[in-house]
Protein backbone atom coordinates (compact mmCIF):
# COMPACT_ATOMS: atom_id res chain seq x y z
CA UNK A 1 0.00 0.00 0.00
CA UNK A 2 1.33 3.45 -1.24
CA UNK A 3 1.33 5.17 2.72
CA UNK A 4 1.53 8.50 0.40
CA UNK A 5 -1.54 7.88 -1.38
CA UNK A 6 -3.81 6.01 1.43
CA UNK A 7 -3.66 9.35 3.55
CA UNK A 8 -6.10 12.00 3.87
CA UNK A 9 -6.45 14.15 1.34
CA UNK A 10 -5.24 11.94 -1.51
CA UNK A 11 -7.04 9.49 -0.35
CA UNK A 12 -10.95 10.10 0.31
CA UNK A 13 -12.75 6.42 1.28
CA UNK A 14 -16.12 8.19 0.81
CA UNK A 15 -15.42 8.46 -3.02
CA UNK A 16 -16.15 4.90 -3.37
CA UNK A 17 -19.86 5.51 -1.20
CA UNK A 18 -21.04 8.42 -2.74
CA UNK A 19 -23.69 6.92 -5.08
CA UNK A 20 -25.41 3.97 -4.79
CA UNK A 21 -23.91 2.93 -8.39
CA UNK A 22 -20.61 3.10 -7.31
CA UNK A 23 -21.31 0.97 -3.62
CA UNK A 24 -22.57 -1.68 -5.34
CA UNK A 25 -19.78 -1.48 -7.59
CA UNK A 26 -17.14 -1.67 -5.32
CA UNK A 27 -19.35 -4.57 -2.68
CA UNK A 28 -16.92 -7.05 -1.63
CA UNK A 29 -19.52 -9.70 -0.72
CA UNK A 30 -22.88 -10.54 -2.03
CA UNK A 31 -25.60 -12.27 0.14
CA UNK A 32 -27.39 -14.88 -2.56
CA UNK A 33 -30.51 -16.38 -2.19
CA UNK A 34 -28.70 -19.91 -2.99
CA UNK A 35 -27.20 -19.17 0.19
CA UNK A 36 -30.15 -19.70 2.42
CA UNK A 37 -31.52 -22.79 4.01
CA UNK A 38 -35.04 -22.89 5.65
CA UNK A 39 -35.58 -24.86 8.89
CA UNK A 40 -38.90 -26.60 8.79
CA UNK A 41 -40.60 -27.74 12.07
CA UNK A 42 -42.84 -31.12 11.78
CA UNK A 43 -45.70 -31.93 14.61
CA UNK A 44 -47.42 -35.50 14.85
CA UNK A 45 -50.51 -33.71 15.48
CA UNK A 46 -53.30 -33.71 12.54
CA UNK A 47 -53.17 -29.89 12.29
CA UNK A 48 -50.26 -27.50 12.42
CA UNK A 49 -49.38 -25.61 15.43
CA UNK A 50 -48.18 -22.03 16.32
CA UNK A 51 -44.74 -21.73 18.63
CA UNK A 52 -45.55 -19.06 20.83
CA UNK A 53 -41.60 -18.16 21.08
CA UNK A 54 -41.49 -17.91 17.12
CA UNK A 55 -43.39 -15.49 15.54
CA UNK A 56 -44.48 -16.76 12.10
CA UNK A 57 -42.95 -20.27 12.97
CA UNK A 58 -44.95 -23.22 12.92
CA UNK A 59 -44.72 -26.86 13.71
CA UNK A 60 -46.17 -28.80 10.49
CA UNK A 61 -47.92 -31.57 9.47
CA UNK A 62 -46.50 -33.78 6.27
CA UNK A 63 -49.21 -31.48 3.88
CA UNK A 64 -47.89 -28.14 5.43
CA UNK A 65 -44.48 -28.90 5.62
CA UNK A 66 -44.20 -30.01 1.79
CA UNK A 67 -46.22 -26.84 1.02
CA UNK A 68 -43.40 -24.97 2.56
CA UNK A 69 -40.72 -26.74 1.35
CA UNK A 70 -42.42 -25.81 -2.41
CA UNK A 71 -42.12 -22.44 -1.70
CA UNK A 72 -39.18 -22.27 -0.40
CA UNK A 73 -37.64 -24.06 -3.28
CA UNK A 74 -39.82 -21.69 -5.76
CA UNK A 75 -37.79 -18.76 -4.07
CA UNK A 76 -34.83 -20.08 -4.81
CA UNK A 77 -34.16 -22.14 -2.02
CA UNK A 78 -32.41 -25.14 -2.39
CA UNK A 79 -32.86 -27.00 0.87
CA UNK A 80 -34.72 -27.71 4.43
CA UNK A 81 -33.59 -29.17 6.96
CA UNK A 82 -36.64 -30.15 9.01
CA UNK A 83 -36.38 -31.29 13.01
CA UNK A 84 -39.40 -32.86 14.65
CA UNK A 85 -41.21 -32.31 17.75
CA UNK A 86 -41.87 -35.52 19.09
CA UNK A 87 -44.93 -36.30 21.43
CA UNK A 88 -44.32 -37.59 25.20
CA UNK A 89 -45.20 -40.51 24.64
CA UNK A 90 -43.25 -41.85 22.14
CA UNK A 91 -40.22 -40.72 23.82
CA UNK A 92 -38.17 -42.50 26.05
CA UNK A 93 -34.75 -43.02 27.52
CA UNK A 94 -32.90 -44.18 24.43
CA UNK A 95 -34.66 -42.24 21.66
CA UNK A 96 -36.35 -45.24 20.02
CA UNK A 97 -38.53 -43.14 17.34
CA UNK A 98 -35.57 -41.95 15.99
CA UNK A 99 -34.84 -44.92 14.57
CA UNK A 100 -38.42 -45.80 13.19
CA UNK A 101 -38.85 -45.89 9.41
CA UNK A 102 -42.33 -44.48 9.47
CA UNK A 103 -41.72 -41.62 12.24
CA UNK A 104 -42.43 -38.39 11.39
CA UNK A 105 -39.08 -36.98 9.93
CA UNK A 106 -38.86 -39.75 7.26
CA UNK A 107 -42.11 -39.55 6.54
CA UNK A 108 -41.97 -35.74 5.83
CA UNK A 109 -38.37 -36.48 3.64
CA UNK A 110 -40.39 -39.10 1.29
CA UNK A 111 -43.14 -36.56 0.80
CA UNK A 112 -40.67 -33.65 0.27
CA UNK A 113 -38.79 -35.36 -1.96
CA UNK A 114 -41.56 -36.49 -3.85
CA UNK A 115 -43.08 -33.26 -4.02
CA UNK A 116 -40.38 -30.90 -4.47
CA UNK A 117 -38.45 -32.16 -7.29
CA UNK A 118 -34.72 -30.92 -7.07
CA UNK A 119 -34.90 -29.64 -3.30
CA UNK A 120 -32.32 -30.87 -1.14
CA UNK A 121 -33.28 -32.43 2.12
CA UNK A 122 -31.31 -32.08 5.51
CA UNK A 123 -31.55 -34.61 8.75
CA UNK A 124 -30.34 -33.62 12.02
CA UNK A 125 -28.76 -36.42 13.75
CA UNK A 126 -29.28 -36.29 17.63
CA UNK A 127 -31.74 -37.54 19.78
CA UNK A 128 -32.84 -34.80 21.83
CA UNK A 129 -36.64 -34.65 20.45
CA UNK A 130 -36.79 -38.41 21.05
CA UNK A 131 -35.32 -38.52 24.87
CA UNK A 132 -37.33 -37.99 27.79
CA UNK A 133 -34.15 -36.22 28.80
CA UNK A 134 -34.48 -33.86 25.94
CA UNK A 135 -30.25 -34.67 25.72
CA UNK A 136 -28.77 -35.69 22.41
CA UNK A 137 -27.54 -38.51 23.53
CA UNK A 138 -28.83 -41.46 25.93
CA UNK A 139 -27.68 -41.10 29.53
CA UNK A 140 -25.60 -43.94 32.27
CA UNK A 141 -25.41 -42.80 35.29
CA UNK A 142 -26.34 -39.54 34.71
CA UNK A 143 -23.30 -38.79 32.41
CA UNK A 144 -24.16 -39.20 28.59
CA UNK A 145 -22.82 -42.28 26.98
CA UNK A 146 -20.61 -41.03 23.83
CA UNK A 147 -19.97 -44.12 22.29
CA UNK A 148 -23.40 -45.38 22.79
CA UNK A 149 -24.97 -42.63 21.59
CA UNK A 150 -22.85 -42.56 18.35
CA UNK A 151 -24.04 -46.45 17.44
CA UNK A 152 -27.58 -45.16 17.60
CA UNK A 153 -26.84 -42.01 15.78
CA UNK A 154 -25.11 -44.17 12.83
CA UNK A 155 -28.57 -46.16 13.01
CA UNK A 156 -30.28 -43.22 13.06
CA UNK A 157 -28.34 -41.94 10.03
CA UNK A 158 -28.83 -45.15 7.58
CA UNK A 159 -32.86 -44.62 8.52
CA UNK A 160 -32.68 -40.83 7.64
CA UNK A 161 -30.93 -42.04 4.35
CA UNK A 162 -32.76 -45.08 3.22
CA UNK A 163 -36.11 -42.62 3.38
CA UNK A 164 -34.17 -40.06 1.28
CA UNK A 165 -32.23 -37.20 2.86
CA UNK A 166 -29.91 -35.74 1.29
CA UNK A 167 -27.46 -34.36 3.67
CA UNK A 168 -27.31 -36.30 7.29
CA UNK A 169 -26.43 -33.35 9.83
CA UNK A 170 -25.06 -34.49 12.79
CA UNK A 171 -25.80 -31.83 15.40
CA UNK A 172 -25.16 -33.75 18.84
CA UNK A 173 -21.23 -33.22 19.35
CA UNK A 174 -20.36 -36.72 20.43
CA UNK A 175 -16.74 -37.39 19.62
CA UNK A 176 -16.12 -39.22 17.31
CA UNK A 177 -19.31 -39.63 15.40
CA UNK A 178 -18.14 -38.22 11.91
CA UNK A 179 -16.01 -41.34 11.03
CA UNK A 180 -18.29 -44.07 12.01
CA UNK A 181 -21.65 -42.10 10.80
CA UNK A 182 -19.52 -41.69 7.24
CA UNK A 183 -18.40 -45.71 7.40
CA UNK A 184 -22.04 -46.96 8.32
CA UNK A 185 -23.38 -44.95 5.28
CA UNK A 186 -20.67 -46.35 2.68
CA UNK A 187 -21.34 -50.15 4.23
CA UNK A 188 -25.00 -49.27 3.33
CA UNK A 189 -23.85 -48.13 -0.12
CA UNK A 190 -24.82 -44.22 0.57
CA UNK A 191 -21.79 -42.77 -0.57
CA UNK A 192 -22.90 -40.24 -2.13
CA UNK A 193 -25.13 -38.95 1.02
CA UNK A 194 -23.66 -35.77 2.71
CA UNK A 195 -22.15 -35.27 5.83
CA UNK A 196 -22.84 -31.89 7.16
CA UNK A 197 -20.99 -31.49 11.15
CA UNK A 198 -22.39 -29.33 13.34
CA UNK A 199 -18.27 -29.23 14.44
CA UNK A 200 -18.88 -26.07 16.72
CA UNK A 201 -21.92 -25.72 18.07
CA UNK A 202 -21.79 -23.83 22.12
CA UNK A 203 -23.76 -24.89 24.66
CA UNK A 204 -25.73 -22.00 24.06
CA UNK A 205 -28.49 -20.04 25.48
CA UNK A 206 -29.52 -18.90 22.30
CA UNK A 207 -31.48 -22.04 21.37
CA UNK A 208 -34.18 -21.77 23.68
CA UNK A 209 -37.22 -21.13 21.68
CA UNK A 210 -35.89 -23.81 19.33
CA UNK A 211 -36.27 -26.19 22.49
CA UNK A 212 -39.56 -24.75 23.67
CA UNK A 213 -40.60 -25.29 19.45
CA UNK A 214 -39.84 -29.06 20.03
CA UNK A 215 -40.78 -29.56 23.53
CA UNK A 216 -37.45 -30.63 24.44
CA UNK A 217 -36.47 -28.33 27.03
CA UNK A 218 -37.40 -29.20 30.23
CA UNK A 219 -35.29 -32.02 31.96
CA UNK A 220 -32.10 -31.21 30.67
CA UNK A 221 -30.80 -30.85 34.53
CA UNK A 222 -28.75 -27.81 35.65
CA UNK A 223 -25.82 -28.06 33.34
CA UNK A 224 -27.91 -28.31 30.08
CA UNK A 225 -25.25 -29.60 27.37
CA UNK A 226 -22.52 -28.80 28.66
CA UNK A 227 -20.64 -31.52 29.08
CA UNK A 228 -21.06 -32.16 24.87
CA UNK A 229 -21.58 -28.54 23.49
CA UNK A 230 -18.68 -26.13 23.57
CA UNK A 231 -17.56 -23.66 26.24
CA UNK A 232 -18.35 -19.87 24.52
CA UNK A 233 -15.42 -19.01 26.06
CA UNK A 234 -13.28 -20.94 23.67
CA UNK A 235 -11.95 -20.41 19.83
CA UNK A 236 -9.16 -22.89 20.11
CA UNK A 237 -11.03 -25.78 21.09
CA UNK A 238 -13.57 -24.80 17.91
CA UNK A 239 -10.36 -25.52 15.78
CA UNK A 240 -9.40 -28.84 17.22
CA UNK A 241 -13.37 -29.69 16.64
CA UNK A 242 -13.38 -28.46 13.29
CA UNK A 243 -10.11 -30.06 12.12
CA UNK A 244 -10.94 -33.50 13.25
CA UNK A 245 -14.83 -33.57 11.98
CA UNK A 246 -12.80 -32.81 8.45
CA UNK A 247 -10.28 -35.64 8.72
CA UNK A 248 -13.51 -38.12 10.24
CA UNK A 249 -15.01 -37.00 6.48
CA UNK A 250 -17.14 -33.72 6.58
CA UNK A 251 -18.51 -32.60 3.31
CA UNK A 252 -19.28 -29.77 5.69
CA UNK A 253 -18.61 -27.68 8.69
CA UNK A 254 -21.26 -25.62 10.68
CA UNK A 255 -20.40 -23.10 13.32
CA UNK A 256 -23.52 -22.44 15.80
CA UNK A 257 -24.87 -19.95 16.87
CA UNK A 258 -24.43 -17.33 14.09
CA UNK A 259 -24.20 -14.24 15.36
CA UNK A 260 -22.42 -13.64 18.51
CA UNK A 261 -19.85 -16.40 16.79
CA UNK A 262 -18.79 -14.91 14.24
CA UNK A 263 -15.35 -14.53 15.12
CA UNK A 264 -14.72 -18.13 15.37
CA UNK A 265 -16.63 -18.81 11.93
CA UNK A 266 -14.57 -16.23 10.40
CA UNK A 267 -11.45 -17.99 11.56
CA UNK A 268 -12.90 -21.39 10.87
CA UNK A 269 -13.07 -20.27 7.33
CA UNK A 270 -9.50 -18.49 7.54
CA UNK A 271 -8.11 -21.54 8.45
CA UNK A 272 -9.73 -24.60 6.59
CA UNK A 273 -10.78 -23.12 3.17
CA UNK A 274 -13.75 -25.61 3.71
CA UNK A 275 -17.19 -25.57 2.85
CA UNK A 276 -18.08 -23.71 6.49
CA UNK A 277 -21.89 -22.82 7.42
CA UNK A 278 -23.48 -21.24 9.86
CA UNK A 279 -26.99 -21.54 11.77
CA UNK A 280 -28.73 -17.82 12.63
CA UNK A 281 -30.59 -19.80 15.37
CA UNK A 282 -33.74 -19.87 17.19
CA UNK A 283 -33.40 -16.98 19.54
CA UNK A 284 -31.53 -14.70 17.84
CA UNK A 285 -34.77 -15.08 15.30
CA UNK A 286 -36.99 -14.69 18.33
CA UNK A 287 -34.75 -11.79 19.60
CA UNK A 288 -34.91 -9.71 16.09
CA UNK A 289 -39.12 -10.36 15.44
CA UNK A 290 -39.87 -9.27 18.88
CA UNK A 291 -37.97 -5.96 18.16
CA UNK A 292 -39.35 -5.99 14.79
CA UNK A 293 -43.05 -6.49 16.26
CA UNK A 294 -41.72 -3.82 18.36
CA UNK A 295 -40.91 -1.64 15.85
CA UNK A 296 -37.27 -1.17 16.69
CA UNK A 297 -36.05 -2.37 13.70
CA UNK A 298 -36.99 -2.15 10.13
CA UNK A 299 -38.08 -5.81 8.85
CA UNK A 300 -36.53 -5.76 5.85
CA UNK A 301 -33.38 -4.19 6.71
CA UNK A 302 -32.80 -6.13 9.90
CA UNK A 303 -33.25 -9.21 7.73
CA UNK A 304 -30.17 -8.31 4.97
CA UNK A 305 -27.72 -6.77 7.28
CA UNK A 306 -27.55 -10.22 9.55
CA UNK A 307 -27.22 -12.34 7.03
CA UNK A 308 -25.08 -10.41 4.99
CA UNK A 309 -22.72 -10.26 8.57
CA UNK A 310 -22.98 -13.77 8.09
CA UNK A 311 -21.42 -13.49 4.90
CA UNK A 312 -18.84 -11.24 5.10
CA UNK A 313 -17.56 -13.53 7.94
CA UNK A 314 -17.07 -16.07 5.93
CA UNK A 315 -20.55 -18.06 5.39
CA UNK A 316 -20.98 -19.92 2.23
CA UNK A 317 -24.64 -20.66 3.51
CA UNK A 318 -26.64 -19.85 6.42
CA UNK A 319 -29.63 -21.52 7.97
CA UNK A 320 -32.11 -19.13 9.04
CA UNK A 321 -36.02 -18.88 10.06
CA UNK A 322 -35.89 -15.90 7.92
CA UNK A 323 -34.79 -17.72 4.60
CA UNK A 324 -38.18 -17.13 3.12
CA UNK A 325 -38.59 -13.81 3.61
CA UNK A 326 -34.76 -13.22 2.99
CA UNK A 327 -35.27 -14.59 -0.45
CA UNK A 328 -38.26 -12.73 -1.32
CA UNK A 329 -36.82 -9.20 -0.18
CA UNK A 330 -33.38 -10.34 -2.45
CA UNK A 331 -35.45 -11.20 -5.24
CA UNK A 332 -36.61 -7.91 -5.22
CA UNK A 333 -33.60 -5.82 -4.98
C1 LIG B 1 -30.45 -30.41 18.43
C2 LIG B 1 -30.37 -29.08 17.79
C3 LIG B 1 -30.49 -27.84 18.42
C4 LIG B 1 -30.50 -26.89 17.42
C5 LIG B 1 -30.35 -27.56 16.21
N1 LIG B 1 -30.25 -28.92 16.46
C6 LIG B 1 -30.71 -27.49 19.83
C7 LIG B 1 -29.82 -27.93 20.89
O1 LIG B 1 -28.70 -28.37 20.66
O2 LIG B 1 -30.26 -27.85 22.03
C8 LIG B 1 -30.71 -25.44 17.65
C9 LIG B 1 -31.33 -24.66 16.57
C10 LIG B 1 -31.94 -23.37 16.98
O3 LIG B 1 -31.85 -22.94 18.14
O4 LIG B 1 -32.54 -22.75 16.10
N2 LIG B 1 -29.34 -31.15 18.55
Amino acid sequence: MNNFLSNFPYCRPRRLRQEDWIRRIVTENFLKISDLILPIFLTYEAKSTEIDMMPNVKRNNINDAVVLANKAYEAGIKAVAIFPEVPKEKKDAFGKEALNENNIVCKAVRAIKKNVNGIGVICDIALDPYTISGHDGILENNQIDNDKTVEILCKQAIVNAEAGCDIIAPSDMMDGRIKVIRESLDKSSFHNTIIMSYAAKYASAFYGPFRNAISASNNLGPNKKKSYQMDYNNNNEALKEVSMDIKEGADIILIKPGMPYLDVLNKIKNTFNYPTFSYQVSGEYSMLMKSIEEGYFKKEDIIIETLSCFKRAGADAILTYFALEAAKILRSK
